[in-house]
């Protein structure tokens, strides 16, 4: 079963023709995050009109990307047997784009159309271009720039979610301390490039170690529940930074210890609590999804937990570009999940929860 699937939930707009819920024939991702890295952070509407602009053409593109690198040269968007969209969560203007987009098309071609909740979706992306299949049961964490939920999954389908942030993001504690620091946007990856010089300050002396040192709170590791709660660490951060400018050591070295420090602290209450989900729930597998998966400080903290407490569980991470936001894992989330709706009953819904 081959679906054409579409998502337009923030700056990206993107479309993909997956296999079978599995194998990638065309995926293709326009962002607009340069016109955001000006302003530090996404504006709804410079996001829409952009979305507005790229929608067509990528669609276009996959059709031609596809008789190019697939060898079906003659397909054409109508082959599809099926439509999916991302409904939800996300911003209005953006989400409506694809949505409609996608009810367009799904109207004109005779097409079923499912529709997409893009957070349980991230996580179907460690089902794209596999060779072998995750193991049930399994814990699933989404740790996107506005989402960190853990759900427990029994098979493929079924999905339960048992905990979440109650304040901000991982990413979004990524996206606002990176912006305190003058890091840049999006803040995930600016504050893993900081943070890898962090390496350099070694060869300080003892005292500017003792002087400069820096330690960031871990919020809520030891509740006993699996919520999340990252708020505090932009104070924190503020703190931390106010004080290195009163002892006159604020610099591009400490600039890097204390992203160094956000990242450690944010990657040790993620595994921390996700690990706490695996051993309450002797699931055999994790699946990470979302933006923040990108990073690799996170994989390896997972990977040296799991050894440690010898779980003998797998972890599964996608590859960075399917980590962030693109249309394949919408396409693999609407095979596995296919209940089409009727065109004129679909709506964009930017409060789409994930709690069920
Ligand atoms: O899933 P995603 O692309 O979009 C949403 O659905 O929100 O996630 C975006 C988030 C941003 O907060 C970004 O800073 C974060 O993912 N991110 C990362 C990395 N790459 C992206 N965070 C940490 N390390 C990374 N390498
Ligand atoms: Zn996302």
């Amino acid at each position: 079963m081959e679906i054409l699937s579409i998502e337009t939930s923030c700056d990206e707009t993107a479309a993909a023709v997956i296999e079978d819920g599995k194998k990638i024939m065309a995926n293709l991702v326009s962002s607009s995050r340069d016109l955001h890295d000006k302003t530090g952070g996404v504006i709804p509407e410079a996001a829409a009109r952009e979305q507005v602009k790229c929608m067509i053409p990528i669609i276009n593109q996959v059709q031609i990307s596809l008789r190019q690198n697939s060898g079906q040269a003659m397909f054409k968007i109508q082959n599809v047997d099926a439509i999916a969209v991302t409904v939800g969560p996300g911003l209005i203007g953006s989400l409506l784009v694809g949505v409609e987009t996608a009810k367009a098309l799904s109207m004109v071609l005779n097409k079923p159309l499912i529709p997409v909740n893009h957070i349980f979706a991230h996580i179907y992306a460690n089902f794209l271009n596999q060779s072998s299949n995750p193991q049930f049961p399994a814990i699933a964490l989404v740790v996107s720039g506005g989402h960190t939920e853990l759900f427990y999954m029994e098979d493929e389908k079924t999905l339960r979610w048992l905990g979440g942030t109650l304040d901000d993001a991982a990413g979004e504690a990524f996206d606002k301390t990176a912006r305190l620091l003058g890091l840049g946007y999006p803040g995930g990856p600016a504050i893993a490039t900081e943070a890898a010089k962090c390496k350099m300050q070694n060869a300080r002396p003892p005292a500017w170690q003792a002087k400069c040192k820096i330690k960031l709170p871990r919020p809520m590791i030891n509740s006993k529940d699996l919520s999340f709660s990252f708020s505090g660490l932009k104070t924190a951060v503020i703190r931390e930074a106010g004080h290195l400018q009163e002892i006159k050591q604020l610099n591009n070295l400490t600039i890097a210890k204390l992203a160094n420090e956000i990242q450690e602290a944010i990657t040790d209450v993620l595994v921390k609590k996700t690990l706490d989900a695996v051993i309450k729930y002797k699931v055999k597998s994790i699946l990470v999804g979302g933006g923040v998966a990108a990073n690799k400080r996170l994989t390896e903290k997972f990977q040296s937990e799991i050894k440690q407490l010898k779980l003998g569980i797998k972890l599964y991470v996608p590859p960075p570009n399917l980590c962030t936001d693109n249309a394949a894992y919408i396409g693999s989330y609407a095979f596995f999940h296919n209940k089409p709706v009727h065109w004129a009953k679909i709506q964009a819904q930017p409060d789409l929860e994930v709690e069920v």
